[in-house]
Parts: structure tokens; sequence; C-alpha cells
């Protein structure tokens, strides 16, 4: 007679994307239990959950500290994250516990490389102020120097953190935009766009500061698609009201959501997008798939699709 198969329990910190949710609606041997929201778990809420758990999926906006790790217990096998960034889990005492983790690493990729052109773009040639003129009166008539931004045309984006990400708006997309590509990991002074596309790490976080942006031309702009604590954005709100930078463009901020009443979000040369850089049907859907898969496989003791080395 075949011994009787441990039920994992499993908590669920969000309302998943369709494509993931199917496939653990259909896990056998698996309870689960989950915050069916699209808004964030209260503490409280994930605590409760937590406690006892065999595994745990959760997003990049669930701190994965200490307390959650003891509330959890010795149970906790298997952390999936939903993201590809995994700055929000207390990774040292993961690894003390022996818990497997699981991340989304490559299938973000291209959607995120997109958005940092979009982005790019959208700074460089100011569409969100643009756009804000049209529905506000301030388009009187074609002016010659009214609303120029710049171009990408023969200028040089630099690049800081050439992983998966960075890597990917080359060639292809640098040739579309036709600007030149400065793969470099100190490239302030010579690049007329930078993009911060880096894991955030002791070594990144706080990167770009009153320093870094004092060494960027006047003219130049830049964007962060990594995480918000690669800059320090007191010294990035007094770079863009100084003109020591012309603009940046930030999809990720500290803290997130950002407050409305934030100082940078007062000013017209700083675009700031609510940290959308995966957000595409198709790639949420294919990070879901891999989140459950990962816990899934992870319950069952088996070989991860993306495993975090820890
Ligand atoms: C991640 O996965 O870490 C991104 O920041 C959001 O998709």
């Amino acid at each position: 007679m075949r011994a009787a198969q441990q039920i994992m329990r499993v908590f669920v910190s969000r309302r998943l994307p369709p494509e993931g949710h199917k496939i653990l609606a259909l896990a056998e041997n698996c309870t689960v239990q989950q915050w069916d929201s699209d808004d964030p778990v209260p503490r409280e809420e994930l605590l409760k959950g937590v406690a006892g758990a065999h595994g745990l999926l959760c997003l990049l906006s669930d701190k994965i500290d200490k307390e959650v790790l003891d509330t959890a217990g010795p149970n906790l096998k298997v952390i999936s994250t939903l993201s590809v960034g995994f700055d929000h889990l207390a990774i040292e005492e993961i690894r003390k516990r022996g818990i497997r983790v699981g991340y989304t690493p490559d299938v973000l990729t291209e959607a995120t490389a997109e958005l940092s052109v979009a982005l790019l773009l959208a700074t460089c040639r100011r569409l969100p102020e643009a756009t804000q003129e049209v529905k506000n009166g301030g388009w009187k008539s074609w002016a010659p120097m009214w609303m120029c931004g710049y171009g990408l045309s023969n200028n040089t984006v630099g690049i800081i953190g050439l992983g998966r990400i960075g890597r990917q708006p080359r060639p292809e997309r640098a040739a579309e935009v036709n600007a030149e590509y400065v793969p470099c990991e100190k490239l302030t002074e010579d690049s007329d766009f930078v993009i911060v596309s880096c894991s955030l790490t002791p070594e990144t976080e706080g990167l770009c500061n009153k320093d870094f942006f004092s060494r960027m031309k006047k003219t130049s702009v830049f964007i962060n698609i990594s995480r918000g604590s690669a800059v320090n954005q007191e010294d990035l709100y007094q770079a863009l009201v100084t003109g020591q930078i012309a603009a940046a463009g930030l999809d990720v901020t500290t803290p997130e959501p950002l407050p409305t009443n934030h100082p940078l979000l007062s000013l017209k040369n700083c675009v700031i997008l609510p940290h959308i850089g995966s957000a595409t049907y198709s790639t949420r859907n294919t990070m879901a798939v891999l989140a459950v898969n990962n816990l899934l496989k992870g319950l069952a003791g088996a070989e991860m699709p993306s495993e975090l080395k820890i």
C-alpha cells in the first residue's frame, strides 16, 4: 500500500494572473490559502497566513523578514516570489533555515527592456508634459522651440548593470532609436542617457547620488528601472531643479507607491511610472506560471524551473 502523501499548506499573498492561478488550482496534495485581492496583503494577514505553511508565494511588495520566517516556523520549505528581484527577502535568514527560493528571471527581460526604451523616449521627448499641454490649453500654435526635447539619434546610451535586462536594449532597440550604446559600468561623463538596470545590492544601494549626478552632462537624461533605493532621491531632486541634469524617468521609487505630494512629482522634467517594467499581459502570466511551478516543484523536493542559488 502506498503511504499517504503529506498535504502541503501554501499561502499565496495576492490574487495571481490567471494562467498561474489555473495551475495552482489543479495542484494535488496542496491546500491553498490566498489573500485573494489585487491589494497588498496586510502584514497581520501575511503573518496569519504564513504560520505553519510549507510554501509561500509572495510578491516584491511583501517584506519577508525574520518575523515572517519565525512566524512561519520550521514547516516552511519554499518561498516563491513573483519577481526577478529578491531584495524584499531576508536572504541570510532564509539561507540559515534551509528554505529554497524560486524567482522569475529571463521571462520578463524583453518586457522590461521595452519599457526602459519607452520611458527613455517619453522622458527625452517630454511626452507626459506634451499630452498635458494638449489637455490644459497650453497648445496655442506650432512654435519652433516649444516642447523641444532630446532626440536619441547619434546620442549615447550608457547602461549601468549589464545583466539580462541591461543587455536587452541592444542591439535591435538601440538601432531602432539610432543611439550609440555605451556598455560600461562607470559611464556618467560619456553618456547622453544613463539607464540604471542593475540589481539592488549593498554596492548599488544609493549608487546614484550627488556625486554621480555631478559627473553627468547637463543635457543628460537619467532613467531608473532597477529599484528605487539605487537612487538618492533628494540628490536627484536637487540635480533636476538646479539643472545639473536635464531630466529623469523613473519606473521605480522609494517608497512604492510614491506619495502623491512627493517633491519629485512636482517637476515637469521628471517622468514617474508605477513600477510597470514587466507589465504586459503575457509577461505577467508567464511570471505567474513560473512562480507557481517553482513553488510546486520545490514542495515536491524536485528541481525548480528557476531556483535562486543562495
Ligand atoms: C521584478 O520582477 O523584480 C520587477 O521589478 C517587476 O517585475
